[in-house]
């Protein structure tokens, strides 16, 4: 059956076509708000609403003219319904169940971070159930036991800010531009390595929990000290720091984790997944520590509409396709250990 897969959730419209018995993924666009919101430093809501409507229907006439495919083609319309932007969020719920009402199709609520966490399945090497995975995004830090499509038990997660949260602020600390994640990582590869100490939160703890708003004040009472010494700071070393620093406790828990669950196959996914030094490390540790690694494709790891159409394929397959009731609702907070 042709799924089609809507993604608004914040400041990407992504749009995909996936096939589960012909083809796989057929295709998928998306459209980032990046360049827009970039002049205030942050997503603003109300914008994002609005772009997301201008960019529905040429992104699905895109895929569809990419796919081959017309619209009478499709069977099913997945689309996110949270946790996200609530206006966003609405914008594609709206689209997606107007078209799939006009259509006589299902329309299926997907969990954002189900979509992401399912995501590296749509690999060529792709893991089987169970497995642990570590969502690392700009909203989430998370580890959790995955048994099967639908059944997500938390294990443990951020008691403040998420991992790509402290990436974004402390890459405007940096003077980086939003969201400075992908720039603080480049940055940070000709930084040396432990100029700057930096603490690594509770790494000790023996749970699964993180914290990261301590790394950012951490990182800005290094510069608040440079202006009063007057002793230059060289950034790409702070950032070098601060990457290690996040690393380190990701890489130590994801350990734990296996540890903890003898589960022998951990995924990541959500955008901080696509961090260069973090595949390296947990990469580096997997070998050491006996278990699997499996990552989404590096586009596929920031927002998209792929992830969106393929849990949605998933679901129907499942037989577990409403996650939602009728009507346009969204749900701008989801605790994902809830759904099933
Ligand atoms: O999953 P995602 O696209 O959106 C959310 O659902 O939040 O994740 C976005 C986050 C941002 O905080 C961004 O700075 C971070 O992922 N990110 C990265 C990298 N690429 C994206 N952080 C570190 N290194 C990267 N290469
Ligand atoms: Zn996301």
């Amino acid at each position: 059956m042709l799924v089609l897969g809507v993604e608004t959730s914040c400041d990407e419209t992504g749009l995909a076509l996936y096939d589960g018995q012909a083809g796989g993924l057929l295709a998928h666009a998306v459209h980032s708000q990046v360049a827009m919101h970039e002049a205030y430093g942050g997503v603003v809501p109300e914008l994002a609403s609005r772009d997301h409507l201008r960019r529905l229907v040429p992104l699905t006439r895109e895929v569809l003219a990419r796919a081959g495919r017309r619209i009478e083609d499709l069977g099913a319309i997945a689309y996110t319904e949270g946790p996200g932007l609530a206006g966003a969020l609405l914008a594609g719920a709206a689209f997606a169940r107007s078209l799939a009402h006009a259509l006589g199709l299902p329309a299926i609520g997907i969990h954002h971070l189900e979509g992401h966490l399912l995501s590296p399945l749509l690999s060529a090497r792709a893991p089987t159930f169970p497995f642990v995975a570590l969502l690392v995004s700009g909203g989430h830090t998370q580890l959790m036991r995955v048994h099967e499509v639908g059944r997500y038990e938390l294990l443990g997660e951020t008691l403040d800010d998420a991992a790509g949260e402290a990436f974004d602020k402390t890459a405007k600390l940096l003077g980086l531009g939003y969201p400075g994640g992908p720039a603080l990582s480049k940055l940070a590869e000709s930084g040396t390595p432990g100029r700057y100490k930096l603490p690594r939160p509770m790494i000790g703890s023996g749970d699964l929990e993180f914290s990261f708003s301590g790394l950012k004040t951490s990182v800005s009472t290094l510069l608040r000290k440079e202006n009063k010494n007057e002793e230059k700071i060289r950034p790409p070393d702070l950032a070098r720091a601060f990457v290690d620093a996040v690393v380190d406790v990701l890489v130590a828990k994801c350990a734990l984790a296996m540890e903890r669950t003898g589960l022998t196959q951990l995924v990541v996914a959500g955008g901080v997944g696509a961090n260069s030094q973090l595949r390296a490390a947990l990469n580096a540790k997997a070998r050491t520590a006996g278990f699997d690694v499996f990552y989404p494709e590096p586009e596929l790891c920031t927002d998209n509409g792929a992830m969106i159409a393929f849990a949605g394929a998933l679901r129907l397959k499942a037989g577990k396709p409403a996650n939602s009731g009728a009507g346009f609702g969204v749900r701008p907070r989801w605790d994902l250990a809830s759904i099933s």
